[in-house]
This record gives structure tokens, C-alpha cells and sequence, in this order.
């Protein structure tokens, strides 16, 4: 039989500290007990490890969305795949493969009453053509952000010459957001990333018109160049000194996605975080739409948006492309790396095969 075992969460960084490898441990544990009446033993196989759990490892994460991390206890995550070993819910059967992407805990076995907040869902294999990391990338919380932050919060109409700038652009949203607003119908689409190697993904095998690297470039002149007509539509992941670049060369009535600010994740500060005055004026003064963005407002244009991106991705429109960490254990460093940039595409990691 074998043994389980789990990531645990071993100190807090502080609310203002940066995430380290040492602040998760792993320890292994009995192999759980049958599963009780409506239970199913589910076998986890892929975990997805996302920027939002960092407020998680705050006392007070300040959002009303998730709990903090307890000290000493199984990690919880959000996302996951899984296999079912054993069921004893008539709805599932040992072999299915199962996602969930409101609550997976950082473990190798666990088991679960179906929820209504956070249902287990059978996975069409057949229908991923046997990639069983789709529900992670496209086909779950990242593809929908990516989707109804466009479609929502972007303004852009197929030949209004409009210029959408993405920044975290070669990350899990950023990489999707771009390549959607040129389906939308963005005539230039130019991202911000952190490396030469993010860049080159970014033009060479998405399509984006151009590429910034923030940590060599100048991003005011570059984008400057870059966007001779100003810019329409901002997918902002990051917040911090490049969303006050970006904005300050935005256009009257222009559009941000306000999706995220992982510039500013490991500061102490309410969400969203306060912008400089200066940016605020401009806002006011080129009356552009910068509204808070969170896709679980959205549950109901889930199922239907789901059904698009589908399409997208098995028709070739959209590429997605991860970067997977190997071990279970290696989760929280996982974590770490992607808060740092070692990710292009969505930082996964592979815990186990299915049987
Ligand atoms: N609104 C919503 O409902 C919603 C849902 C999901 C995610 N989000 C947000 O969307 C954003 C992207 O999430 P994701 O899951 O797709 O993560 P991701 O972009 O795949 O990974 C995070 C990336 O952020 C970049 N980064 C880290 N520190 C940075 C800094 N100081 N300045 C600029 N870039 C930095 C890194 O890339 P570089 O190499 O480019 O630095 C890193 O690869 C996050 O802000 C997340 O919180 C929002």
C-alpha cells in the first residue's frame, strides 16, 4: 500500500517579505482509509500554483475570496487533475480523471464529498485530445480571466486601429490575453516581459507585433515607439511602475484590465493597491476605464465561454505553453519560481501519472 504525502506551510515570509523555498516543507503520512458513503479517493496528478496564494501566506490575506495558510498545516491550492482510485459517489468511477479550480490541496491522496462552491468535474479526456493539463491553462481560471477580461473590460471592436499592451505578457494570462485581442480584432499587440527568451516567445510563436524586456529596456521609450498612436486597451497582471509607464501614453476613453499587480504582492497594501496621483489625474483627465476585475463575478458566462475557448485552442487559434516542475514536493518552489519569473506559459507541477 502506499504512503501519502502532503506540502505543508512552515513560516509566513511576512506580509512585506519575499516568498522563499523554506517557508514550505513535506512530510509524509499514512495512505487514507477507504472512502465513506459519497466520498471518492482521488489520486492528484497535476497542481497548478498561482500568484493570488501569496496573499494566503499573510496573516490577513485583505481579500474576502480566500483564508490564510494555517502554520503547520496542509497546503491548499487552487487548482488541480486528478485520478479517482476509489468512489463511493454513484457519480464517479475509479479511472475518471477530475479537475477542481476552487480549492486543491497540495497533497498525493485526499478525499472529497462533492461541494457546490468547489465540484469535482469529470474531465473529457477525448475532448482535451488527451492533454490532461488544459483544465490548469485555457480551459479553466486562467483561459476564462484571460477571455472575459477582454471581452468585459477591453472595449475593442474588430478595425478601429486599436493598440492593446499586455504586461506579465509571456506569463499564464498575459500569454492568452494577447493572443485573444488580436482574435478580437487589435490591429498591434505588444507585451512586457521579464527576459529575452520571454520576448522572442512572445513574437516568434504568438504573434504579438512586438516585445519589451523590463529589466533591460527603457519601457517608456520603447513603448513609445512601439505605439505611435498611443494605447487603446491595457491587460495589466503587474500594476507598479510599468502600469503607470503604460498609462501614461493610453488614449481618451481607453481601456484597462485591471487583472492583477504582482509588482506590488509582496507589499503590505489593500487590493487594489493605491496608484500615484499623478496617474490618477490622468485617468480622470483622458476618462479611462480602470474598474477592479475578478473573474468569479463572472460564474455565469462561465459555461459559455468555456465552450469558445474550446474551439480556440483545438481549432490551433490560441497556443498554450507551460513550464512543469517535477515532485510534489517541490510545489512551494514551484510557487517561488513562478512569483520570480521562472515560468513562460503556466507554472504547473506533475505530481503523478494516471494508472
Ligand atoms: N482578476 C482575476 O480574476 C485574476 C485571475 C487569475 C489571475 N489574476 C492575476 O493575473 C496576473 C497573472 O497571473 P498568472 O497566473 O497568469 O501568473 P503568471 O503571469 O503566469 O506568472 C507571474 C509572472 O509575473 C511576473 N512578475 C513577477 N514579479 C513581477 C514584477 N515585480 N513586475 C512585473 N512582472 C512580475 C513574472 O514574469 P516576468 O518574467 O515577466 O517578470 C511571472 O512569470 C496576476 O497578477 C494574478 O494575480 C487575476
Amino acid at each position: 500500500m502506499s504512503t501519502n504525502a502532503h506540502v505543508i506551510f512552515l513560516k509566513r515570509p511576512g506580509a512585506e517579505g519575499i516568498p522563499a523555498d523554506d517557508n514550505f516543507g513535506f512530510e509524509k503520512f499514512p495512505y487514507p482509509a477507504s472512502p465513506d458513503t459519497g466520498e471518492v479517493l482521488i489520486k492528484t496528478l497535476y497542481l497548478s500554483v498561482d500568484p493570488a496564494l501569496r496573499c494566503r501566506m499573510n496573516e490577513d490575506t485583505g481579500v474576502h475570496y480566500v483564508t490564510p495558510w494555517e502554520i503547520g498545516k496542509e497546503v491548499d491550492g487552487f487548482m488541480g487533475v486528478g485520478q479517482v482510485v476509489q468512489s463511493a459517489d454513484p457519480g464517479f468511477s475509479p479511472g475518471d480523471i477530475v479537475e477542481s479550480q476552487a480549492g486543491w490541496p497540495w497533497v498525493a491522496f485526499f478525499k472529497r464529498k462533492q461541494e457546490e462552491q468547489n465540484p469535482l468535474r469529470k474531465v473529457d479526456t477525448a475532448l482535451l485530445g488527451g492533454n490532461l493539463t488544459l483544465p490548469l491553462t485555457v480551459l479553466g481560471l486562467i483561459g476564462l480571466t484571460a477571455y472575459l477580461g477582454i471581452k468585459e473590460k477591453g472595449g475593442i471592436s474588430a478595425g478601429q486601429n486599436q493598440t492593446l499592451v499586455v504586461s506579465g505578457a509571456a506569463g499564464a494570462c498575459g500569454s492568452i490575453a494577447g493572443q485573444l485581442g488580436r482574435l478580437e480584432g487589435c490591429a498591434r499587440v505588444v507585451g512586457i516581459c521579464g527576459s529575452k527568451e520571454k520576448c522572442l516567445f512572445l513574437t516568434e510563436e504568438l504573434g504579438f507585433d512586438a516585445a519589451i524586456n523590463y529589466k533591460t529596456e527603457n519601457v517608456k521609450e520603447r513603448l513609445a515607439t512601439l505605439c505611435p498612436e498611443g494605447v487603446d486597451v491595457y491587460f495589466d497582471n503587474v500594476g507598479g511602475e510599468i502600469s503607470d509607464t503604460v498609462i501614461s501614453q493610453m488614449n481618451k476613453n481607453s481601456n484597462v484590465i485591471l487583472c492583477g499587480q504582482i509588482a506590488v504582492y509582496n507589499k503590505d497594501l489593500p487590493y487594489p493597491p493605491p496608484i500615484p496621483e499623478n496617474i490618477e489625474n490622468r485617468i480622470k483627465e483622458m476618462s479611462i476605464n480602470r474598474t477592479r476585475f475578478l473573474v468569479l463575478n463572472y460564474a455565469e458566462k462561465f459555461e459559455e465561454t468555456m465552450k469558445k475557448l474550446a474551439e480556440l485552442v483545438l481549432s490551433g487559434k490560441i497556443k498554450v505553453r507551460e513550464t512543469t516542475m517535477e515532485g510534489l514536493e517541490n510545489t512551494g518552489k514551484a510557487f517561488v519560481s513562478m512569483m520570480n519569473g521562472g515560468n513562460i506559459g503556466k507554472q504547473l507541477v506533475h505530481v503523478a501519472d494516471p494508472q
